[in-house]
């Protein structure tokens, strides 16, 4: 098998684009990353961290995070958050990101969002090849402004789908 080829199918597969947000011992994180729908009932999604990142450890301690599902409108908010590791600062003081409070976790929610849904850890994979960690997570909370629309990240770019995607 050729690396290059595969490497340039996966970047074919259509991702959700999201910023997980965490709060452990009062420190507040976020990271941008891709969550997997898994089931309806029971409520089930999934993401893949990198154990290296400072989200992975806020995780980590509280066993919840919930997933920001990005406006169009917020396409600048994923590089940002994407880029920038939070060891060192405050992403959200850092971009001016204002957040709201979740009902049913610590981690704060992103305001302006399409969807923001509140997960708490249900079956963590540490053993995964190479140096992420897979979460399954219980979804515990959910609120969406149907006006607004998500996006998608393909091939390295983003992309707006607009009207195609209302409910
Ligand atoms: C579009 C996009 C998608 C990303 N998806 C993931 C992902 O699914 N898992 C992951 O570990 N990192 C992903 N990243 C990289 C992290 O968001 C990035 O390394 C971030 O700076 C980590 O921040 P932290 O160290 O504060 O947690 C993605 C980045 C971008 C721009």
């Amino acid at each position: 098998m050729s690396t290059k080829s595969f490497v340039q199918a996966t970047m074919q597969l259509p991702c959700s684009v999201t910023i997980l947000t965490a709060q452990a011992d009062n420190i507040q994180g976020a990271m941008t990353a891709s969550s997997m729908y898994v089931s309806q009932v029971p409520p089930l999604l999934a993401i893949s961290v990198s154990k290296t990142f400072a989200t992975y450890h806020l995780i980590e301690k509280s066993k919840e995070f919930a997933i920001n599902l990005i406006a169009d409108s917020q396409q600048d908010l994923a590089g940002k958050f994407g880029s920038i590791h939070g060891y060192e600062i405050d992403k959200f003081k850092e971009f001016g990101v204002k957040t709201e409070t979740a009902n049913m976790i610590r981690a704060p929610l992103i305001l302006g969002c399409f969807a923001n849904i509140e997960c708490r850890v249900q079956t963590s994979l540490w053993d995964v090849e190479g140096n992420h960690a897979i979460y399954i997570a219980e979804v515990v909370g959910f609120r969406m402004n149907d006006k607004l629309s998500p996006m998608v990240w393909l091939n390295n770019k983003y992309f707006r789908v607009g009207s195609e995607c209302k409910l």
